[in-house]
């Protein structure tokens, strides 16, 4: 794909006072206008970062693969739509293990999130001993496919590889690790969709800072990053972007 994605995960941080942030993300977004940037903020914010940032995705951080029903404190895809959401987040592996989703939960998530018009960024990711028994790239596959729509294609459809021992450490996975987990989810999304899962974005997560982004960014099969705490100030989070 030729236009990065440099998309914020702003978690459970950041209320009205934090617009003005939002507001210096849409200038610089005006300012690259090669690069797509997006932001995933609490759901109390989206229609207000809607208003505010129109330079920017706005996006939610989770929605239940139900259009409707009796799932108190869930919001659905045309909930968060009519809000002014763009696109959503699904299978963060904040939520996957908070809530014990499965794949088939996150898949049916993004299916919804394409019914009512919304991208979907879909992370995948592994615990740090499955790395260390040497079976990232295994597990890490098997959750992709387990995840993808059928028919998903990069008009819609990112994927997010967020290794989750590098989520909030500060300890970003190598270049070299990137690149082969990289090549397994392209491969992965060419097998499932045929030439359509050449088009589809892949993100990177974990510890993206504005010292490592450059590097990060430049690695093949990486079509953007997905950067957590460093969203959430326009100190680190513009500098991001200019990498892109
Ligand atoms: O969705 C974002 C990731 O979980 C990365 O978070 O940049 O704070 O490590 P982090």
């Amino acid at each position: 794909p030729a236009r990065k994605f440099v998309v914020g995960n702003w978690k459970m941080h950041g209320n009205l006072a934090a617009l003005p942030v939002l507001g210096a993300i849409d200038a610089a977004a005006r300012e690259t206008p090669a690069v797509d940037v997006g932001v995933a903020v609490p759901a109390t914010l989206i229609t207000a970062a809607w208003q505010t940032a129109n330079a920017i995705h706005v996006g939610a951080q989770d929605i239940h693969p139900a259009d409707k029903g009796a799932h108190t404190g869930c919001l659905s895809a045309p909930m968060v739509k009519d809000a002014g959401a763009a696109f959503t987040i699904v299978g963060h592996s904040e939520c996957r293990a908070g809530r014990q989703e499965s794949d088939d939960e996150v898949r049916g998530k993004a299916e919804a999130a394409r019914r009512h018009g919304l991208s979907v960024i879909l992370c995948v990711g592994e615990p740090l001993e499955v790395r260390e028994a040497g079976q990232a790239e295994a597990v890490v596959r098997a959750q992709l496919e387990n995840c993808l729509p059928a028919d998903a294609d990069g008009a819609w459809l990112s994927v997010a590889y967020e290794p989750i021992w590098a989520i909030g450490t500060g300890r970003s996975a190598t270049q070299d690790d990137i690149a082969a987990m990289h090549a397994v989810l392209r491969e992965t999304c060419r097998a499932a969709l045929g030439p359509a899962g050449d088009g589809v974005r892949l993100l990177y997560g974990g510890s993206v800072t504005p010292a490592n982004a450059a590097e990060i960014l430049a690695t093949p099969n990486v079509d953007g990053v997905l950067v957590g705490g460093a969203s959430l100030t326009a100190e680190t989070f513009l500098p991001i972007i200019a990498h892109a």
